[in-house]
């Protein structure tokens, strides 16, 4: 079952940046693009396990992984330039005021 996680502001994140936020034992990559658009992914790199958070955007909603290249869609996780082969799993955003949530599956964290 899904549950809802809040993991940061809105004014942790600089707009077209990102951060690495630890919900249970997920790493997950949180972005903002420009003001008020918030996505997240796993922050684990799908080829390599570099952080993807430490990356940089490529194009508006691409992030590139800062250790080999591969390119993400940080809408979908899906791979839009290799070296990577697999997608990275995104994460439902939820935001309340200046509160952001994520969803993740209940059993994957405390409580
Ligand atoms: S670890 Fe990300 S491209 Fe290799």
């Amino acid at each position: 079952m899904g549950k809802w996680v809040e993991v940061a502001r809105k004014d942790d994140i600089a707009p077209d940046s990102a951060t690495c936020v630890q919900v249970g034992d997920l790493r997950i990559a949180l972005y903002r693009i420009g003001e008020d658009e918030f996505y997240a992914t796993d922050d684990v790199c799908s080829h390599d396990e570099a952080s993807l958070s430490e990356g940089w955007f490529a194009d508006r909603y691409i992030i590139e992984c800062p250790r080999h290249g591969a390119r993400f869609d940080v809408r979908t996780g899906k791979v839009v330039r290799m070296p990577a082969a697999y997608p990275v799993r995104t994460f439902p955003i939820r935001i309340d005021g200046d509160r952001i949530f994520v969803e993740v599956n209940e059993e994957e964290v405390d409580g």
